[in-house]
């Protein structure tokens, strides 16, 4: 008798034991659940740790015998098929249960075949073309056994000192969203196990782009009206694409490190998002916990990683090290642990890799291909925005003789900026060799100017000037090198580095019309340059084919359409400067203030209609959100509101007629931007919640709308609550943030 009723107690507890993995009928889950019932703790620690093998260990033996341990889950920086595969065939065949690695890499902009940086990206206003351009990129990353990208990077900011803001979609929430949107399905495709599809990473979670200063890594205060409204909103755009994983950023948020923070990471990423993926930590950034002095101990550091729901723990051993302690203490639960568990092992079954593991070596051309440099071309015409062409200086003519002088003209590596790890500057083709390309060598005169874009030294303006000199025109290629921005790569000033400004005034007193193309990183302070150029190209740091890009735009074979995704300040004092900026109380105004140079001798103490702004620079930036010229013109006109009152449930529409006024066929970017009067917070001045792409040839007219709900215009207020309020509302459509036809509504 005694038996059978252990027995049946003990079938009661069994499957009791298997009825807390949660009951499925879905595939998966059924195979993550019978298989975390056969893991040992160590096997289970082992998935929560990723690696950089050559960062990590001192011998590659080392990293092979934790493998066959099962004490890895994932390692990045393992670069080409053959090693992937050789770590890959140790877990799968080695391992006591056969669980493969996901092998990550930072696949940002381009793998082989190197994008524009995502910030130049975001100045296509153009998600289709961006998911194509990440797509080649997953593609070719796949190609040599990377599965999973720590992209996109998705941080909103308002600050181009921080050298990370070229990483990201610029300063507004919804452009960003647009962005985050295209760039996970262009990585993930419809099918992550499908070849070719790699998992993205919704990185960095969440708040670094605010940090203090523009300073990396530094605190970030953020109300959580503002985290809700402006810096999650891509987050949840990328939740919304389905993407796989995400990543907790270093920064901590009003005093929380992002790594230990439950209110980010599990309250909203996991309960009111319902992500079941995985998170991953950044580069080392559980064990910061310490340096931030919010953990004493790498324990301590564990334990709030773990509690605030980091699953996977990127190049720092606090997990493997104090998993089991925590467990013995009752500080975390094994339930936790087979949470974080189930959420990494969902990727690497939804990615396949239970069922084809490694990558086929195959000899067919993946990267660098006719199609990827295409897209690489478009994509980089697409990112450059037109900020000034005075006199039609643009498009030049082809029978013109070019002085193409400059440190950026002929730069294979600057060109592919931030964030390259697997580009070549070989690949690169530049600025020089695609103009002599297109009018052949006799019609150009090359002359660098400067070294690089530091270069303290004016010797070489002598040949400068003398390439002007002979020339018609002078194509002047300036900006920063790719190393100024990027991580850990903030700057205190905005100016363009070394002798350049100096090399521009030599070359514009020559007297020849002068067209500066700038690549960088980020919005530079140019506003100085303006008078002294005809026209200016920003190019930024435009990748593998930007050479080729640049002469088509420059030449007339294509037409610029970009538009920008970050105000440009007139300088580092004006900064943080956007522009969906609260009103204030005294908001400026353009035709009642007293710029500093015309406040009267002895004035008497007196506002002099200034308000929130600065004396020296005023209120206005240098380009504003939005901005971007073409060769052609356009035209607004007609613009219609469907209805001056509408429920909260109701829709509105909002259209406009645009003309193209000018000779060359063109895209435009129309913006629709709203304005909520009065909201129980502060609204800001204007939001934008729309835009579309339109074509028109010479002459053509077409008519854009947009349709408003109150999705489109609810917030987070202070009640925590995300919703639309009644009240009056303005409504723009136009060319950027600050032109347009305005018309308003209201919600009853
Ligand atoms: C870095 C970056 C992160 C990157 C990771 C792996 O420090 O902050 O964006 O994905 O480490 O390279």
């Amino acid at each position: 008798m005694k038996r059978k009723s252990f027995l049946l107690v003990s079938f009661v507890l069994f499957s009791l034991l298997i009825s807390a993995q949660k009951p499925t009928a879905d595939p998966i889950e059924k195979k993550i659940n019978i298989l975390i019932n056969k893991m040992t703790l160590d096997e289970k620690v082992g998935q929560m740790f990723q690696i950089d093998p050559s960062a990590f260990f001192k011998s590659s033996s080392d990293v092979d015998e934790w493998i066959r341990k099962g004490k890895i889950g994932s390692v990045l920086n393992v670069i080409g098929a053959e090693k992937v595969n050789a770590l890959q065939r140790i877990a799968v065949k080695e391992s006591r249960l056969g669980i493969p690695l996901i092998v990550g890499r930072d696949v940002i902009h381009g793998y082989r075949t190197i994008m524009p940086i995502p910030l130049a990206m975001s100045s296509s206003w153009n998600p289709e073309m961006v998911a194509m351009a990440m797509h080649v990129s997953g593609k070719e990353a796949s190609s040599d056994g990377i599965r999973w990208t720590f992209a996109p990077m998705i941080d909103i900011s308002r600050d181009p000192r921080w050298g990370r803001v070229a990483e990201g979609p610029g300063e507004d929430p919804y452009l960003a969203s647009a962005m985050a949107k295209a760039m996970v399905e262009g990585l993930q495709g419809e099918d992550l196990a499908a070849s070719g599809s790699i998992a993205a990473c919704a990185k960095h979670f969440v708040g670094y782009g605010a940090a203090e200063g523009g300073r990396d890594y530094n605190t970030s205060l953020i109300p959580e009206t503002e985290l809700r409204n402006i810096y999650l909103p891509s987050f949840k755009a990328a939740k919304d694409a389905g993407v796989a994983t995400y990543m907790s950023s270093f920064n901590d948020i009003n005093g929380i490190p992002a790594s230990g923070n439950r209110h980010t990471l599990h309250d909203i990423l996991r309960n009111e998002w319902g992500f079941n993926g995985f998170v991953v930590s950044d580069w080392g950034s559980i064990a910061e916990m310490i340096n931030h002095g919010f953990c004493a101990t790498s324990k301590d550091a564990a334990e709030k990683g773990i509690n605030a729901g980091v699953d996977m723990e990127m190049s720092s051993s606090s997990y493997i090290e104090n998993i089991k302690t925590l467990l013995d203490e009752k500080k975390i639960s094994i339930q936790q642990i087979n949470e974080s568990v189930a959420n990494i092992l969902r990727i690497k079954f939804k990615l396949g890799l239970f069922d084809h593991p490694y990558t086929s070596v195959s000899t067919e051309k993946v990267l660098l291909t006719d199609d990827n440099l295409k897209i690489a071309k478009e994509m980089a015409i697409e990112s450059a925005v037109l900020l000034k062409n005075d006199k039609q200086t643009l498009p030049l003519s082809k029978s013109l003789k070019i002085a193409v002088i400059g440190p950026l003209a002929d730069a294979p590596h600057d060109q592919m900026g931030t964030w390259v790890f697997d580009g070549k500057k070989a690949d690169s083709k530049t600025v020089l060799p695609a103009i002599i390309e297109k009018l052949g060598a006799t019609q150009v005169v090359y002359a660098k100017g400067l070294s690089i874009s530091r270069d303290k030294s004016v010797s070489g303006f002598v040949e400068a000037i003398e390439a002007a000199r002979n020339a018609d025109v002078c194509v002047l290629v300036v900006g920063e090198e790719s190393i100024l921005s990027g991580e850990a790569h903030s700057l205190a000033e905005l100016h363009l580095q070394g002798k350049q400004n100096e090399l521009i005034e030599a070359v514009a007193a020559v007297g020849k019309p002068v067209v500066m193309v700038v690549m960088a990183g980020r919005p530079l302070a140019i506003g100085n340059l303006i008078p002294k150029v005809d026209a200016i190209l920003y190019a930024w740091h435009n990748g593998t084919m930007g050479g080729p890009a640049i002469a088509d735009l420059l030449f007339g074979d294509a037409i610029p359409s970009g538009k920008l995704p970050i105000t440009f300040p007139k300088g580092e004092g004006q900064i943080p400067i956007y522009y969906n900026h609260k009103s204030t109380g005294r908001p400026a105004d353009i035709k009642n203030w007293t710029p500093l140079d015309k406040i009267p001798v002895e004035a008497v103490q007196h506002s002099l209609g200034n308000t929130s702004h600065y004396l020296d620079y005023g209120f206005e930036p240098l380009f504003p959100f939005g901005y971007g010229l073409s060769y052609t013109t356009f035209a607004y006109s007609n613009l219609k509101v469907s209805k001056n009152v509408i429920p909260m449930n109701g829709l509105v529409e909002v259209s406009v007629d645009i003309t193209n006024t000018g000779k060359y066929e063109a895209d435009e970017v129309a913006q629709l931007y709203i304005h909520d009067r009065f909201g129980s917070i502060t609204r800001p001045v204007k939001e934008l919640k729309g835009f579309k792409r339109v074509s028109l040839k010479p002459g053509e007219t077409k008519s854009v709308s947009f349709t408003l709900t109150k999705t489109e215009l609810a917030f987070w207020n202070n009640e925590s609550k995300f919703q639309a309020e009644s009240g009056d509302f303005d409504v723009w459509i136009g060319s950027n943030s600050v032109e347009g036809l305005k018309g308003s509504f209201a919600i009853k």
